[in-house]
């Protein structure tokens, strides 16, 4: 900091004034105190009054989840303990954490308690919190230890979720089980769809992919290249999932919870896909798609109308792609148990499907009538669009290069992670806008994802020399606000954003949990805007 400006908080002792008014700092944070008496401004953290107070357990537990043999676990335990305005509601007889439901603008608090045999720690993935309450690795808790979360939600509705972060180890904890979604709703939401307040209507669908070993524990074995790749796909936690729907209009709120397995979501009946929701909530109006790409990390919306499928059956598939740059994979994509090892000569051969394999991942038998009748149609268009005009550097966005090193050591202009290390370019400031670009000059695709904000891709440069792009492209959905994004093998993706509220360490990485625990992760630093000079100074 230029010791000629004033830091906020320097700013605040000398002037001891409306910081809210001036700043737009929310009060409830309890960071600044106002009080006519100047001397008495406090700028320590305060406890929040929460509207709702959570428990959150990690557990190291066991779970039917195929016949015979019960599989070790790992899972988050979630309780209300008190108050309103938040639901916490488990799915019975999943690994998977509870899923947490509440209207932005609550304050919560979440006593998370680590009750495994290592470290963690839980980031809340899509919302703007206190940098105390990002779950990086350096706040990773000891067995039996318990970390304190107090945040009110300032997210606008969406599905945001929560899922372990502690160093190196969070691939391996999510594939234990450990994850749970977060949605949260706003007046808005329930304009644009009636019920939407008490998810009457949403049916989540969490996808993730695991191999077990022949006594039914979870293998662990993941792909040098690509990550981890299961051979079978678990809903919800479960396998061989099937949903009975009625013949009506649904929300499915699909997260792609796996570490490292895309998907090229459709539907069997070729019915399109309406995608009416990203990561960062609805989008301005619905859009249609005969398939989706949904890489780690990334959440859609969709609207499905199962009216004319009284007494059938439909699908949801990942249909197979070319997943470009190695040149392995052209021509057929092989089958079960066939492509993801043969990359990295690791042995795994027949452990895994391929980066790219179709496969079946769930199935809705529609009944034959409704017995309820919430009016869900589609919903209307929101009248939210993203101007790019005031951002500075559109047009020479601040470069991020993806690249795999020696011994495919993942990197981000050239850098690995570094708990401590954060480079000048790794330096925002809050409340002005940003423009980014990851280019991905690596063989593989990467899921890229930013703490603490939501952001707009505003532009993608193909890949020059690529054949499968054209297996993926028409699969994207860019119109809304996202916090993870793919990036193809000698793509370029331009976003926009602007860091608010906060300020201090954050994170950015690739959401391939293996890459990400693998370095292919960095610190991002919010910093405040410079202050005027005072008077005098
Ligand atoms: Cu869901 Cu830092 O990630
Ligand atoms: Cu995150
Ligand atoms: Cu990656």
């Amino acid at each position: 900091m230029n010791s000629h400006r004033m830091t906020r908080r320097e700013f605040l002792r000398s002037a001891g004034i409306g910081a809210t008014f001036l700043f737009g700092q929310p009060l409830w944070l309890g960071r600044v105190s106002l009080s006519s008496n100047p001397s008495a401004l406090s700028l320590d953290k305060e406890p929040i009054e929460p509207d709702a107070e959570i428990s959150i357990i990690a557990r190291d537990t066991t779970m039917q989840i195929l016949p015979g043999a019960p599989t070790r676990v790992y899972t988050y335990e979630g309780k209300l303990l008190s108050g309103a305005g938040v639901t916490v509601d488990s799915i019975p007889g999943s690994y998977l954490g509870p899923i947490l439901r509440a209207q932005s603008g609550k304050k919560i608090r979440i006593v998370f308690r680590n009750n495994l045999i290592e470290k963690s720690v839980i980031h809340p993935h899509g919302f703007r919190v206190p940098p105390e309450c990002d779950g990086s690795p350096t706040q990773a808790i000891s067995p039996g230890e318990t970390k304190l979360y107090e945040f009110q939600v300032v997210d606008r509705a969406g599905p945001y979720w929560f899922h372990p972060h502690p160093m190196g180890r969070t691939a391996e904890q999510v594939l234990m089980g450990m994850a749970g979604l977060f949605h949260v709703w706003d007046p808005e939401e329930e304009r644009a769809i009636p019920g939407a307040s008490t998810g009457a209507n949403d049916v989540p669908m969490v996808i993730q992919d695991r191999t077990f070993d022949r006594n039914n524990q979870i293998l662990y074995q993941p792909n040098m290249m690509y990550g981890y790749l299961g051979n079978r796909i678990l809903v919800n936690g479960k396998p061989d999932a099937t949903f009975a729907l009625e013949p009506r209009a649904y929300r499915l709120r699909l997260l792609n919870g796996s570490n490292a397995r895309t998907y090229k979501l459709a539907w069997s009946n070729n019915m399109a896909l309406r995608v009416i929701g990203t990561d960062g909530g609805l989008l301005s109006e619905p859009v249609s798609k005969n398939y989706v790409m949904l890489m780690p990390g990334e959440r859609i919306d969709v609207w499905a109308d199962f009216a004319a499928l009284a007494g059938k059956s439909v699908t949801l598939r990942s249909l197979a792609f070319d997943p470009g740059g190695m040149g392995m994979m052209s021509g057929g994509m092989g089958g079960r148990g066939m492509m993801g090892g043969g990359m990295s000569g690791t042995g795994m051969m027949g452990s895994t499907m391929g980066i790219g394999a179709p496969f079946d991942i769930l199935t809705v038998n529609v009944g034959t009538h409704a017995t309820s009748t919430p009016v869900l149609g589609l919903p209307p268009a929101l009248g939210m669009r993203y101007t790019v005009n005031n951002v500075p550097n559109y047009n020479s966005p601040r470069p991020f290069t993806l690249e795999m090193g020696h011994m495919m050591t993942w990197t981000i202009n050239g850098r690995v992670y570094d708990m401590m290390a954060v480079a000048d370019d790794e330096k925002v400031t809050r409340d002005e806008p940003i423009a980014w670009e990851w280019i991905n000059n690596s063989p593989i695709p990467h899921p890229m994802h930013i703490h603490n904000v939501q952001f707009k891709v505003v532009q993608r440069t193909p890949p020059a020399y690529s054949a499968s792009y054209g297996t993926i492209s028409d699969g994207l959905v860019d119109s809304g606000w996202k916090d993870t994004v793919l990036v193809w093998p000698g793509e370029r993706v331009k976003i926009a954003m602007t860091f608010t509220h906060y300020t201090g360490m954050y994170m950015y990485h690739c959401h391939i949990l293996e890459h990400e625990d693998m370095t292919m992760m960095r610190n991002l630093m919010i910093v405040a805007p410079t202050m005027p000079t005072m008077p005098g100074m």
